[in-house]
């Protein structure tokens, strides 16, 4: 098949921009066809490029040659045409279309491309499994939903482009061939052929290159930052990923909250045309435990905890009693007038759902109109069972579900107990965006793997000035000058004031069972720099992807990259990671012992 060229022509507009007004105007539009459907003596081609649909007609009687040519057209062709903008009449007007109440007339067509037929449909919300969407990813990246994502994306930076520069941020790069550094998630790491057995690391963020921008008198950086981290993937993290990232010196905690807050109102309104409102709620982390179970609250709906401990210690039950009385806790949340909907089978299968975050049980008292229906009640004496639904507040129709355990355990499975009614029972409002903060994170937390404190966040964070002093002798009670940034119940950003003394961060390190000779062959530039100067600082970084895949209201973080892993860390369209040929290898001075070639049929499960 020949094919024509652009060539003499220009494009004058975009598909879907065209409205009644443009009645009248010669145009040349460019794009893929979306459908084609021949009427009698007229043909009908939708015409689709990245901004929308517009209908192009032809007519046979009017021009015989042109409408033969378009007659041929199939999916996905990529063609060119030239016409006029005419107003359709009353009865083909189509409210559905941005652009229904228009057509073009052609009187020139070019034919530019072809197209093999697609594995899958060209339009919104396709039901196709994900790994043949990723194979062909491109054609994928074609279908307007995806684009609108992505258009979404490059608006969200843009305007955090803009607001940040307004207020006085630089947007400085920093590098991707970097060091690798003990703590966090595992390096991906980069061999260097001119220094044998030699790695670079890809950076996980550009955490310590920000700090030092501030020691160089950079003042209020920024930057969109490539980030990578070899963890385990789930639904809302890629191993290659992008963090909106600044940092600001001779600052404090509320100047940058209030900036972002600011730059959030800004990024909503420009977006989605959404005022939202601030100053956003915050929450210390103990509260936000207490309350939600969860570092990361959905605050979209209530059903917050009630811890009745106090009202069960000496119960007589022991699953309850034992708990209290080994340290741990028994609380519970109320399914408000879901007692109907709490059946046997349902209350079994969250019973179920509980083990998974290593609760023993659950327990549930649903209160009907004419009494208790519950497991339990015959072995709480009424008092209990009064002090209990007094302190809860239940009333009929209600259901109460408990759970007693460590206090580590019963936040984590009454927190996605929470979670999981809320879902089951449609409790959450989806067009709802509910930010918080949560502040005060613990500095460090206990590793039983690796037997020793790690840093919550990161070992730079600024510990709270008056729990310094705890640092060597109760670590587990010192808080953090640290805050993260939720939204829906996601972590979409966090930051901290830093460490900028060179005392102090020895400290730390030594906190974190570093002896003094690995903290300075580790981190020894870092002290070294703290030496000269080093401003108070402090900053944060956003999860871009994960912001825009709330923003654009998917449920995955892919949908929001144009070209992401799956959950094996594979690239399914042009096959990555892969075996590389053994001159490569030798040149970088490798031998590898075990070689697994990655197989593109993975069985794609995303969490
Ligand atoms: P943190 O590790 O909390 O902080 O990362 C900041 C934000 O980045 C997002 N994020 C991810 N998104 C997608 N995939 C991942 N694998 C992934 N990991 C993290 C989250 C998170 O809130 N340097 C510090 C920031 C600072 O202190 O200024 C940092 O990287 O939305």
């Amino acid at each position: 098949m020949e094919f024509e060229t652009m060539e003499g022509l220009k494009r004058t507009h975009m598909c879907g921009t065209l409205r009644r007004e443009n009645a009248g105007e010669s145009v040349v539009l460019c794009g893929w066809v979306a459908r084609n459907r021949k009427l009698g003596g007229l043909d009908f081609v939708t015409l689709r490029d990245r901004s929308g649909i517009i209908q192009l007609s032809f007519n046979d009687e009017t021009d015989p040659a042109v409408f033969e040519k378009a007659s041929a057209l199939k999916s996905e062709y990529v063609i060119a045409a030239v016409g006029t903008v005419a107003l359709r009449t009353e009865k083909n007007i189509n409210p559905d279309m941005e652009t229904g109440e228009i057509e073009v007339l052609v009187s020139e067509l070019r034919v530019l491309n072809s197209s093999e037929t697609p594995p899958f449909y060209i339009e919104e919300e396709i039901d196709t499994n994900d790994a043949l969407r990723l194979k062909y990813r491109y054609l994928d990246i074609r279908r307007p939903d995806m684009q609108r994502n992505l258009m979404m994306r490059h608006k969200i930076t843009k305007v955090a482009r803009d607001y940040f520069d307004e207020n006085g941020f630089l947007e400085i790069e920093t590098p991707m061939l970097t060091k690798s550094t003990p703590e966090g998630a595992r390096d991906y790491l980069v061999p260097s052929r001119v220094h044998p057995g030699n790695f670079y690391a890809l950076p996980q963020s550009p955490q310590q290159y920000k700090q030092l921008l501030m020691l160089g008198g950079y003042d209020r950086y920024f930057q969109v930052a490539r980030c990578f981290r070899d963890e385990d993937l789930r639904a809302d993290r890629q191993p290659e990923f992008t963090q909106l990232d600044m940092e600001l010196s001779f600052i404090d905690i509320d100047t940058i909250i209030e900036l972002n807050e600011g730059f959030l109102k800004r990024v909503f309104k420009e977006v989605l045309n959404l005022d939202i409102e601030t100053p956003f709620l915050r929450l210390p982390y103990c509260e936000a435990m207490d309350r939600f179970g969860s570092d990361k609250p959905d605050v979209r709906f209530g059903m917050e905890f009630v811890n009745i401990s106090d009202e069960v210690r000496d119960c007589g039950f022991k699953v309850f009693s034992d708990a209290v009385q080994n340290g741990g806790s028994v609380r519970c949340i109320v399914a408000e007038g879901l007692g109907d909907k709490l059946t046997r089978k349902t209350l079994d299968t969250l019973a179920e759902y509980v083990k998974t975050y290593r609760a023993k049980g659950m327990a549930w008292i649903v209160v009907e109109e004419n009494g208790l229906r519950s497991q339990i009640t015959k072995f709480l004496s009424e008092d209990t069972v009064n002090a209990v639904l007094a302190k809860t507040g239940a009333k009929a129709g209600d259901g109460i579900l408990i759970i007693a355990d460590k206090d580590e355990v019963v936040f984590d499975a009454l927190g996605n107990l929470r979670l999981e009614v809320a879902r089951r029972f449609d409790l959450i409002d989806k067009d709802k965006f509910s930010f918080l903060w949560v502040t005060e994170f613990p500095l460090l937390e206990y590793s039983e793997e690796e037997d020793r404190y790690v840093a919550k966040h990161h070992p730079f964070t600024h510990p709270v000035d008056e729990d310094i002093d705890k640092l060597d002798t109760d670590p587990a009670s010192v808080r953090a000058k640290a805050y993260d940034i939720i939204l829906n119940g996601s972590e979409i950003g966090g930051g901290s004031l830093r460490i900028f003394n060179a005392g102090l961060q020895e400290k730390m390190f030594s906190a974190l069972g570093f002896t003094h000779e690995e903290a300075w062959e580790r981190f020894g530039y870092l002290m070294q720099a703290f030496k000269y100067g080093t401003p108070p600082h402090g900053g944060l970084a956003y999860g871009l992807d994960r912001l825009a895949m709330i923003m654009a209201g998917c449920d995955s973080i892919r949908d929001v990259i144009a070209f992401p892993k799956v959950q094996n860390a594979s690239e399914l369209m042009m096959h990555s990671p892969d075996v590389v040929d053994q001159k490569q290898l030798d040149d970088l001075c490798i031998a590898v012992t075990k070689i697994e070639k990655n197989n593109d049929d993975v069985e794609d499960t995303e969490e």
